[in-house]
């Protein structure tokens, strides 16, 4: 493939703080080595409905900042089915594209390998908060959820030990605890529970009451909601203890906001070298951080597998937790 291609950027599945800065990568250095760019709106499901537009230098200005993906996103149904992904090479082919980035979680990863298996040349940047994505250090947005995630625990933490009070904290990942672990480890948390791990009620109790015996004034359990639900955990924990226990859910709230300089950065180094790839006539390949490099590998590998979480980090948040 040759500068003087089109190429097409979406946003696919949860969104995450970065993805805006992704767009304006691909887009700006898409240019840069004289291609055309186009945005695809609502993700799979706009790809096949052609919500195609063109997208310029100026399309992308000011949104380097902005959370959330002004393309829109969606998790397609339609597009997961062998019809599905036919119909949208057949589009893509159809408006003479050349090539798709794809910025998203193992869902999308995974229609991006049927439009490969389809001869048609993609590649994946990830783009979910979760962090759940194999063969990357981070996604992103993680950093900036991270973020949120100890800014608020350290808001609970205020009004926890003013009132010597216990609260489990919820925070998103339905299968991989990555952000339950390091924002945990990042907030000072006094007990992690995280779906990799198995944990009872009786053990988190335990940790309770070591840390009120030596004093503490307030107890912070932050858990994924993979691997259990704070309203649920509050009581149990509360009926074992012999205290009320209080509960904050962030939800949603994780997912929006700025992106960090790190999530810009690396969106940014990310969305030029998908470019980069497809340029060079690559298809079929993930994108990765590795020691501070932006690496590329085969698309299967990245969803095949869950992303590993570290139990040396895990181990870490226990011992330091004491
Ligand atoms: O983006 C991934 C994720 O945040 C999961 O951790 C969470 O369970 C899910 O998305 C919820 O997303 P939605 O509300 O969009 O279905």
């Amino acid at each position: 493939m040759d500068g003087g291609k089109r190429i097409a950027v979406l946003t696919s599945g949860g969104d995450s703080p970065g993805m805006n800065a992704a767009i304006r990568a691909v887009v700006r250095k898409t240019i840069a080595v004289g291609g055309e760019s186009f945005g695809i709106e609502r993700g799979y499901e706009g790809l096949l409905e052609s919500a195609f537009r063109p997208l310029g230098l100026g399309d992308v200005g000011g949104v380097l900042d902005r959370g959330g993906t002004f393309l829109g996103t969606s998790r397609s149904e339609r597009f997961h089915t062998p019809e599905g992904v036919q119909e949208a090479s057949r589009i893509l082919r159809g408006s003479r594209i050349d090539g798709l980035v794809i910025v998203g979680g193992d869902g999308s990863y995974r229609g991006a390998q049927e439009l490969h298996e389809c001869d048609f040349p993609v590649i994946c940047m990830p783009g979910t908060i979760d962090n759940d994505i194999a063969g990357t250090d981070t996604a992103i947005g993680f950093d900036t959820a991270l973020n949120t995630i100890c800014d608020a625990t350290s808001k609970v933490r205020d009004t926890a030990s003013s009132h010597e009070r216990t609260f489990v904290i919820e925070v998103m990942g339905r299968y991989c605890g990555a952000l339950a672990l390091y924002a945990g480890l990042a907030a000072g948390a006094d007990c992690i529970l995280v779906p990799e791990y198995p944990y009872t009620i009786q053990n988190v109790c335990a940790t309770v009451e070591q840390g009120m015996r030596r004093g503490k004034k307030h107890t912070i359990v932050v858990v994924a909601e993979g691997a259990g639900h704070a309203f649920g955990l509050a009581e149990d924990l509360g009926a074992l203890c012999g205290h009320s226990v209080k509960t904050v859910v962030l939800g949603h709230i994780q997912r929006g906001g700025a992106p960090s300089a790190f999530d810009r950065i690396l969106a940014s180094r990310m969305g030029a070298r998908a470019v980069d790839e497809l340029m060079a006539g690559n298809s079929g390949l993930a994108l990765g951080l590795r020691r501070s490099d932006i690496v590329a590998y085969p698309l299967q590998e990245a969803y095949e597998e869950h992303h590993q979480l570290k139990a040396d980090l895990y181990e870490l948040a226990r011992v330091l937790a004491l």
